[in-house]
């Protein structure tokens, strides 16, 4: 399908001024791809100025939330050419979350080549400091105008692109502290748990502030009987055994299946790190952090990356310290590996990058 482009002018463009302290998600380039869905099929794919949509107040996405993004990364690598890391994960994952909210699939060459093309004319605000990316947002949204519950039978969907600094205030070097709940879930078995739909996210957001009023960065979540560790919502959550393996919970239909959990899998299996899942009950890892047999805690996720957990707080108030609350070797060595693979300063798995090529334009 033909891509067209209505790019401003180049004197009207924005730049990438403060490159070392660059916040996550805030910051926004010059340009968007969007694409339309109408009778069945995706229509008029264009890189166009970043600026609002135009959406009627009866809005299918409005009401009742059909929406579901992603989130990637791609990295000015030392040839000087821009890398996606495992683009295809996550392009394969949004048409899993279309699947679970009745939405029709973006065509994996249209999504590729969409935003092949956007980043080949944002380049300039593709970041180069440590622990900086243009981080990508895919999303799509059911637009049609009505308010019978029901799947919208037109779609826009979107790149946006954010050059970004980590997630997490501080970064790697900053150990987060997750509040253990009972008292809310992310998801439940058949539900939409393993999807990434907005959704999920605005359910999070009680839960995140309950976080605070305890002291806690975001909340560990269990599954709805309360006897197993789930995630964290914004990553997957691991912990260290003493022997180094890394523990991630078992997959699930109300996990989502980070890309960053699924690449340490893939590296546990070439031999490059020992990680394996498992079903992680509450009580056990609980009493293994207090005797010292878990040494270390964190999570996953592509904003995220790996991110360590310096301490639990239940809700009775009591703080838990994995090892000495600092981060641990297993954890900086999986992350320096990890993030040199994404920046190009060492070898990452046959497939792991993706060039964007130079069109032109
Ligand atoms: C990501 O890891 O890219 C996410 O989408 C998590 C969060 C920022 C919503």
């Amino acid at each position: 399908m033909n891509i067209t482009y209505e790019l401003i002018d180049s004197a009207k463009r924005g730049s990438l001024t403060n490159e070392n302290d660059l916040p996550f998600g805030a910051l926004r380039t010059d340009h968007m791809f969007v694409a339309d869905y109408e009778n069945g099929e995706w229509k008029n794919p264009r890189i166009t100025a970043y600026g609002p949509f135009s959406v009627m107040p009866g809005a299918v996405v409005l009401h009742y939330g059909q929406a579901i993004f992603e989130g990637a990364k791609a990295y000015l690598h030392p040839d000087n050419e821009i890398y996606m890391f495992r683009i295809d994960e996550n392009i394969k994952r949004l048409n899993q979350s279309a699947d679970i909210l009745c939405m029709p699939h973006m065509p994996v060459d249209l999504h590729l080549e969409g935003l092949m093309r956007l980043i080949d004319v944002e380049r300039k605000w593709c970041p180069s400091v440590p622990e900086s990316s243009l981080y990508i947002r895919p999303f799509m949204f059911g637009t049609q105008d009505t308010l019978g519950v029901k799947s919208s039978n037109s779609y826009t969907f979107c790149i946006i692109l954010s050059p970004s600094g980590p997630y997490y205030p501080g970064g790697f070097s900053h150990p987060v502290k997750l509040l253990i709940t009972r008292k809310f879930h992310r998801a439940v078995s058949g539900g939409t748990g393993t999807s990434k739909c907005g959704g999920n996210y605005a359910s999070s957001l009680r839960a995140a502030e309950y976080a605070h009023e305890h002291g806690a960065g975001q909340v560990l979540y269990l599954d709805a009987s309360n006897e197993f560790i789930e995630e964290v919502g914004t990553m997957n959550h691991y912990h260290v055994l003493k022997d180094g393996t890394f523990i991630i919970p078992e997959f699930n239909d109300s996990i989502l299946r980070s890309v960053t959990s699924i690449s340490v899998l893939e590296l546990a299996r070439k031999g490059m790190v020992k990680a394996r899942t498992e079903h992680v009950r509450l009580d056990d890892f609980l009493s293994k952090v207090k005797s010292g047999e878990i040494i270390e805690a964190g999570g996953f996720g592509t904003a995220a990356v790996v991110s360590p957990v310096g301490s639990y707080i239940l809700e009775n108030g009591e703080e838990l310290v994995v090892g000495d609350g600092q981060i641990g070797q297993h954890s900086r060595s999986l992350y320096e590996m990890y993030s040199k693979m994404q920046i190009g300063k060492s070898p990452a798995p046959e497939g792991w990058l993706t060039k964007v090529p130079h069109y032109g334009k």
